[in-house]
């Protein structure tokens, strides 16, 4: 299972978990909502001490019926392929919003490169803005086959970014400890470096917003992410297998020197738009779609899926790609309002369009411009008001104290966006655990209007997100793993 949540990263230190044991049987509960329409106004969960299984329960199903299906684990769980020093480097709570805010301000640097005034003092001190690719919590990992013979190596997968890397011998500057053997070039047949004078090598400036340079020809990537991490080295070419597929001539970064945050894993898949991604390379097999579950629950695995031909769950639901999505590496969409309590809030939809907003799989908690922001939170704390209120936490500001309470009763909160679609957050994508007693509502708001909005993954939890890239449109199907 992978600790496959937000939540669950922490539950190991003695966190409290909510745990749902029951939506809308609460009618007869203390707090009964006053919505008539109770049974999609609340929910009722249970506060409880949650310990984490230690077991692994992959979530079988997901994987089985498809073809060219990844199993996705959580990196610091116990379905993680990686060491059990990896399981327990599990970063506080405090780190991992720290680290999700990194990588939102590195999106909005790389989206809006002529930020307000205020912004530009912030990005002098914490971030090359025309450089950095979001890195931030990059958690969901799947493993994949490189070389012939293949190795098999454990990446990171990210829409929000497009060069797909591993460390590579001999590490000619610096590589980090890996839980997979690092790949070794020489030991690959199929392994070819990519020259300066390729036409691929000038496309690495979009895939990594850094020009390449050029060592004895061979052409040089670098890519930097929003946390300072880093990866370069030589640009090179080999055959990459996912589950049974095979593709010769894979393009990737043999990472000679590569520094950061990257935890044990072997470096990363970019799922993002730009041609080098690896769903342009992977097209003409799979043809520019692919979907993926991230797993709600701790006993349990998701899946990343390449291609349509295993189908999607029945219940999937399309919103088109908003426009601005061309000629970015984001999958930009459209929210067209937020309900709490089964109640649309008033917020104008000039305020969702200024910047618009895109889903990333990296990004943990959501991010709305700041007066969607304000009118959430304004609800939902009207919704419970009944609780003490607690003071904020990191970039949590509408927090509630329940150490007198065993059982609460919260807002239902649903999305709407472009196309009618409408989905229902689970409780976790709701509220998030801080310490024993206190949790938040699971959202942010941006800094100002420019900066574009992010539907994170605590949000995205349990549902098949599908992209169909070609099709213009994503998916979101309930019970996805
Ligand atoms: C790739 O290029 C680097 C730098 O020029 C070189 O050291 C290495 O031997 C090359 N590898 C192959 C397989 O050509």
């Amino acid at each position: 299972m992978a600790i496959p949540h937000f939540f669950s990263i922490f539950i190991k230190s003695s966190y409290i978990f909510l745990v749902v044991v029951s939506c809308f049987l609460d009618q007869t509960h203390a707090f009964e909502p006053k919505n008539t329409k109770i049974h999609d106004s609340f929910h009722t969960i249970e506060i409880t001490s949650l310990f984490p299984t230690s077991v692994c329960s992959p979530s079988k199903d997901a994987i089985k019926k498809r073809p060219s299906t990844l199993e996705v684990f959580h990196r610091h769980g116990p379905c993680s392929k990686l060491s059990e020093d990896e399981i327990a480097a599990r970063p506080s709570l405090k780190d991992i919003l720290s680290l999700d805010q990194s990588r939102v301000e590195s999106i909005h640097a790389r989206l809006n490169p002529t930020p307000t005034t205020d912004k530009i003092i912030d990005k002098k001190v914490n971030l090359p803005a025309q450089s950095s690719i979001s890195l931030g919590t990059g958690n969901y990992l799947v493993s994949v086959g490189l070389g012939a013979p293949k190795k098999t190596l454990s990446l990171v997968f990210d829409t929000g970014s497009d060069l797909t890397w591993t460390q590579c011998q001999p590490c000619a500057g610096f590589c980090y400890t890996q839980q997979d053997p690092i790949f070794d070039p020489k030991t690959s047949t199929s392994y070819s470096n990519i020259s300066c004078t390729s036409t691929t090598c000038s496309q690495l400036s979009s895939a990594t917003n850094q020009n390449p340079r050029c060592s004895d020809e061979t052409c040089v990537y670098g890519v930097q992410y929003g946390d300072q991490s880093i990866s370069e080295g030589f640009f090179s070419k080999d055959t990459l297998t996912i589950a049974s597929d095979v593709f010769p001539n894979f393009q990737f970064g043999c990472g000679q020197n590569n520094r950061g945050l990257f935890g044990r894993t072997a470096g990363l898949i970019g799922l993002g738009r730009d041609p080098l991604s690896l769903i342009s390379q992977t097209s003409t097999k799979y043809g520019n779609y692919f979907s993926y579950c991230l797993p709600s629950k701790s006993s349990s695995t998701g899946h990343l899926t390449l291609g349509k031909a295993g189908g999607h769950a029945s219940s999937v639901q399309f919103t088109p790609f908003d426009s601005s999505s061309l000629g970015s590496s984001f999958y930009f969409i459209t929210i067209a309002s937020i309900s709490v309590g089964g109640q649309q809030l008033p917020i104008g939809q000039v305020v969702f369009k200024t910047a618009g907003a895109i889903i990333d799989s990296g990004t943990v908690i959501t991010r709305l411009p700041p007066a969607a922001y304000s009118a959430l939170s304004g609800a939902f704390k009207q919704e419970m008001k009944k609780y003490p209120a607690a003071a904020g936490d990191s970039i949590f500001d509408t927090c509630f104290d329940f150490s007198d309470y065993t059982t609460i009763s919260i807002p239902t909160v649903s999305f709407e966006f472009g196309g009618g679609v409408k989905i229902a957050l689970s409780p976790s994508g709701i509220l998030a655990a801080v310490s024993p007693t206190v949790a938040c509502l699971a959202f942010a708001g941006n800094g100002g209007d420019a900066d574009v909005g992010i539907f994170g993954n605590a949000q995205q939890l349990g549902y098949e997100v599908v992209y169909d890239v070609a099709g213009g449109k994503l998916g979101f199907g309930a019970a996805g793993c």
